[in-house]
């Protein structure tokens, strides 16, 4: 079958991780008979140098018309990069905003998976690794304080900023049932984390889930709050499932759980709507400072254009090709340098082109 497939390249070492990333799919599809076609869209600060603004409407338009788009990284260096003298909606992250809502992208999933092969690259102690962990981050993705009204006015001669956290019952609903249905799939356990004992919004949050949760007799369920839920993932991070919540604190915990895992640049993320649609890419971000020198971590977008072949395309066989070639190319020893062990036990370190070679030859 042909898919077509968007293309973000976008800013700092998201060209570099992409390119390996097409180079996996392109394998894919000549072992397993698909056609897979790109349209590449510009966004982010590369879409500012080009267009003036960080997207177009027609990019957004490219990526409607796609099957699924695959998306590397957007954004520099905040303190020095020219694109942050200019109005926050002119900036590279307001593209990526402007996409996710215009698509209605509301659901976005974070793995966090500690490979066996990994636990060296672990930062918490043997006893807490245990045998591993395995959780899914349920980030809702088109509301909260992302999306709410913000403002920065003088009052009585000083300058006062406001951001506003919204939620709706609706919104609420339907990022809690793809929680929920995520769950029977897998342990069937969801912790629902939100801040109810300061938050409005966090307090409809619960009363939603927790009405949700009723259809859902044989999910086990809790609530946790989001400062204690910081602090559970580096203390116990083997009791998590499903972790659902809102924006804001999704952000900051998926941060928090890919270090866990080892590092950012081995966690993949899908953002789906109610379509087959979805937007794939790595959690982590653009890394500036290590952008231009090939040694970029490419599997974490790997792994998000498998995650793109299960969930868009229903290629189960494929996305399991690649995630098991990953798996290999690390139980092979190979590694980039943010996976590196701690205790420098022997492994082979390659750069990002050899990573992405090194994967389309395990296939
Ligand atoms: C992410 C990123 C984005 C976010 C930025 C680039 C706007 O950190 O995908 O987690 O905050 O959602
Ligand atoms: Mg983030």
């Amino acid at each position: 079958m042909a898919y077509k497939i968007g293309v973000i390249r976008g800013d700092g070492i998201g060209p570099e991780v992409v390119t390996e990333a097409v180079k996996v799919l392109d394998a894919i599809g000549a072992k397993f008979g698909h056609e897979f076609n790109y349209t590449e869209i510009l966004m982010g600060g590369c879409s500012i140098d080009a267009t003036g603004v960080p997207l177009t409407d027609e990019a957004i338009a490219t990526a409607q018309a796609s099957d699924a788009v695959l998306m590397g990284s957007i954004g520099g260096n905040t303190s020095t990069s020219p694109w942050y003298k200019l109005p926050a909606d002119k900036r590279p992250e307001a593209g990526l905003l402007k996409l996710r809502k215009s698509l209605n992208l509301f659901a976005n999933l974070r793995p966090a998976y500690l490979y066996e092969e990994l636990k060296e690259a672990c930062p918490l102690r043997d006893d807490i690794i245990g045998d591993g962990f395995d959780m899914m981050i349920m980030r809702e993705l088109t509301g909260g304080l992302y999306f709410g009204a913000r403002s920065t006015v003088e009052e009585d001669g000083q300058l006062v900023a406001r951001d506003s956290l919204t939620y709706s019952e609706s919104e609420i609903r339907r990022i809690a049932k793809r929680g929920f249905d995520i769950a029977m799939k897998r342990r069937k356990k969801v912790t629902s984390v939100d801040k109810a004992n300061v938050l409005d919004s966090s307090r409809l949050w619960r009363k939603i889930v927790e009405e949700v949760a009723a259809d859902y007799p044989e999910v086990e369920y809790e609530h946790m709050l989001v400062d204690n839920c910081a602090m559970q993932l580096v203390k116990n991070p083997r009791q998590f499932d499903v972790i659902l919540t809102e924006n804001m604190f999704g952000d900051i915990l998926s941060d928090e759980a890919s270090m866990v895992t080892g590092s950012i640049g081995m966690l993949s993320s899908a953002s789906l709507n109610d379509t087959k649609f979805g937007l794939y890419e790595p959690s982590g971000g653009s890394a500036p400072d290590i952008a231009g020198q090939g040694i970029a971590n490419p599997i974490a977008t790997i792994l998000s254009a498998a995650m793109m072949l299960r969930y868009s395309f229903d290629l189960d066989a494929e996305a399991d090709a690649i995630e098991n070639a990953v798996k290999k190319v690390l139980a092979d020893g190979y590694r980039t340098i943010d996976i590196m062990p701690r205790d420098g036990s022997d492994v082979k370190k390659v750069g990002t082109v050899e990573m992405g070679t090194l994967i389309v030859e395990r296939l």
